[in-house]
């Protein structure tokens, strides 16, 4: 094991949020998943808040999700899902205030239940103005007490210049790995959608009785674009319950049919996202 592996667990350890930034395939959700291991294996209550709307491991791509992690892990996507929150899109380059804002909150909820260390996972989106106003965004409204930042050279330091005298920040070397193409990220996040909804069966909302809710992402399309879309479900403590996609539109009698795996009775709201469901 490494020193700076060591130093890094050290000061995680230590402090009650932790987030973790780096460009793609850097090794963020790896780094994410060891030492939510570790720490969980020391006996500490360990969530994981993963930010990343494109690539995620902590519920379906379009959410921001909170995962508990009570062992040793191999890969994130072994947390035990405990929240979601949709944001109807794969990049948050729409929706950089929104995921900041659903990021925190799902950092306080981890807290709220009783999760003594909460490490947050993050997009690779940290170049140029759009990955500067982002992790900026989210760092202002989660305020971590530790950053860990995995880079190749210098490429977090416009970021972390920010923030001197503010969290402990960690700075680890890039994992040394081939970078995924355009097309393999878009497979591995068709894919994860498809796990996520394999099993549904078509639900019929009658939009008398179920809300429709706007996306966070602001004006989405309207209900009679749905067919083939994304849709976030959700119930009375305003929670993501789960994904569907829309099947078919009834104009006439204000029905959306979804295909889902969210139990009827428990939704009260949808929210028409901007994503196409390819189901394979
Ligand atoms: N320390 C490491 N040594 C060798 N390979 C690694 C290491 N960390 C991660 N990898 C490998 O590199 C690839 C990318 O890792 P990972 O998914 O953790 O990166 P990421 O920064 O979260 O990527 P993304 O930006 O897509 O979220 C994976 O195949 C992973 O197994
Ligand atoms: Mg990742």
């Amino acid at each position: 094991m490494s020193s700076s592996w060591a130093a890094a667990l050290e000061v995680v350890a230590a402090a009650r949020v932790t987030l973790v930034l780096g460009a793609t395939d850097t090794g963020k959700s790896t780094l994410v998943t060891r030492l939510a291991g570790a720490l969980a294996g020391a006996g500490h209550a360990v969530g994981v808040v993963d930010a990343d709307l494109g690539q995620s491991d902590v519920g379906p791509p379009t959410t921001v999700g909170l995962g508990r992690v009570r062992a040793p892990i191999q890969r994130l996507a072994e947390a035990e899902l405990v929240a979601l929150e949709f944001l109807g899109v794969t990049s948050p380059a729409c929706c950089m205030r929104q995921t900041a804002g659903s990021t925190a909150r799902l950092v306080r909820r981890a807290q709220a239940i009783g999760c003594e260390r909460v490490l947050v996972d993050t997009s690779g989106l940290v170049a140029g103005a759009f990955g500067h106003a982002l992790k900026r965004l989210k760092l202002d409204a989660v305020r971590p007490d530790a950053l860990v930042a995995l880079q190749h050279a210098d490429e977090c330091e416009p970021i972390l210049r920010e923030y001197a005298g503010g969290p402990i920040v960690v700075r680890l070397p890039a994992a040394r790995t081939a970078r995924r193409s355009a097309v393999a990220r878009r497979q591995a996040r068709q894919q994860a959608l498809q796990a996520h909804l394999r099993g549904a069966v078509p639900v019929t909302l009658d939009l008398g009785r179920v809300a429709t809710r706007a996306a966070p992402t602001g004006r989405g399309p309207a209900v009679t674009e749905a067919e083939g879309l994304l849709v976030g479900l959700g119930g009375h403590d305003g929670c993501t319950l789960g994904l569907g996609w829309v099947s078919a539109v009834d104009t006439a009698r204000a029905r959306l049919t979804v295909a889902t795996r969210v139990e009827a009775e428990t939704i009260t709201w949808v929210a028409i996202g901007r994503e196409r469901y390819r189901s394979g």
